[in-house]
Formats: C-alpha cells, sequence, structure tokens
C-alpha cells in the first residue's frame, strides 16, 4: 500500500476562505484532480487498503463522484452514485442529514446493491461527519453492508471521524 506523502495533498489542495459563505474554508481539490502524478497516487492510495474486499464503491455527490469510479476501476468493482435529493430517475431510498445551515438529503436507487455486498463509500473531505454518516445510513436501509470509507481529508471536527465508528475507515491526511 502506497502512502501518500501528506505535502502532495497539502500542495494540491487550495484553502479558499469565506467560500461558499462566510466562515467557511472551502477545500478545492481541483488542482488535485489536474495534477497526473497527484490524482494517480491518491486513487492508489484511497483503494489499495480495500482490495479484495469490496463489491461496489458508492460515491457521495458532488466531489465524491469524481473520485469514486476511478477507485472502482482499480478495485474491479462498480460504482453507485450517491446523489443529492430528486437527481435519482427511479424509485430511491433517502436520508436526511443537518448541514451547517438547514437540512439537506442523499438518495440512492432501490436496487443499487445485490444484498448484502459490501460497499465502499468515497467522499473529498470529512468535516462534521454528518454527510458520512447519512451515507452510511442510506446503504444500509438499500441491504448493503457499509463496510469501508475513505475520503482526501479529515478536517478534525467534531463528530468528524466519530461517525466512523465500527468502520474501516482509511483518510489520507487529517489536519490538526
Ligand atoms: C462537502 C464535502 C462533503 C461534506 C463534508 O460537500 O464534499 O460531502 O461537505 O461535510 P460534513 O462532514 O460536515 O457533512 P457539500 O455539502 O459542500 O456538497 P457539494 O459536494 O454538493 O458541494
Amino acid at each position: 500500500q502506497a502512502a501518500v506523502d501528506a505535502a502532495i495533498l497539502l500542495h494540491t489542495i487550495i484553502d479558499v476562505p469565506g467560500y461558499p459563505r462566510p466562515g467557511i474554508v472551502f477545500k478545492d481539490i481541483t488542482p488535485l484532480l489536474a495534477d497526473p502524478i497527484a490524482l494517480a497516487k491518491v486513487v492508489q492510495a484511497m483503494a489499495d487498503p480495500f482490495k479484495g474486499r469490496i463489491d461496489k464503491v458508492a460515491g457521495i455527490e458532488a466531489r465524491g463522484f469524481i473520485l469514486a469510479p476511478l477507485l472502482a476501476a482499480r478495485l474491479g468493482t462498480g460504482f453507485v452514485p450517491l446523489r443529492k435529493a430528486g437527481k435519482l430517475p427511479r424509485a430511491t431510498w433517502s436520508e436526511n442529514y443537518e448541514l451547517e445551515y438547514g437540512q439537506a438529503t442523499l438518495e440512492v436507487h432501490r436496487d443499487a446493491f445485490a444484498p448484502e455486498e459490501n460497499v465502499l463509500i468515497v467522499d473529498d473531505v470529512l468535516a462534521t461527519g454528518g454527510t458520512a454518516a447519512a451515507a452510511l445510513r442510506l446503504v444500509e436501509r438499500a441491504g448493503a453492508v457499509p463496510s469501508g470509507f475513505t475520503a482526501l481529508l479529515d478536517l478534525g471536527l467534531l463528530p468528524g471521524r466519530g461517525v466512523l465508528t465500527g468502520i474501516h475507515a482509511h483518510i489520507l491526511h487529517t489536519l490538526a
């Protein structure tokens, strides 16, 4: 398993203070995605701990959608989108979660997973963990097993990683 040098992540993910709202520091991963060496290294480092243990890779809209199919291709599995409300065309399961201001909803097609499939959930950043927790509940609701979680960055907020208790979680870098 190749470890990713923290310097790669920290130099290719740009902090954007005040976006999308005052008081929020947005983590812009587009320079990382545009760098072929950094992209290859993070895909390898995110995927390889889960080799042979995963049946499907699920990505959280929107930035999890970019990374998850790359991981799925490396792991030899299919990809499932976990979408924001109202975007999937057929019957869905839904899970609500709290944002800093208000609520959001994640949805998945009811037939997205075979029963008891082991699912790796992928996102770019873990902040409060609310989105990740909703994704775990959604995979369970759909009859599969949320057995892994991976992301580029853990912002070190609460409860953050606490929502991943009992899950094989592999986050490339944690900010102090
Ligand atoms: C960001 C990020 C994670 C989530 C993490 O997405 O990509 O999905 O926030 O925050 P949390 O741990 O506090 O839940 P965002 O909600 O901004 O949605 P977007 O990808 O559609 O912009």
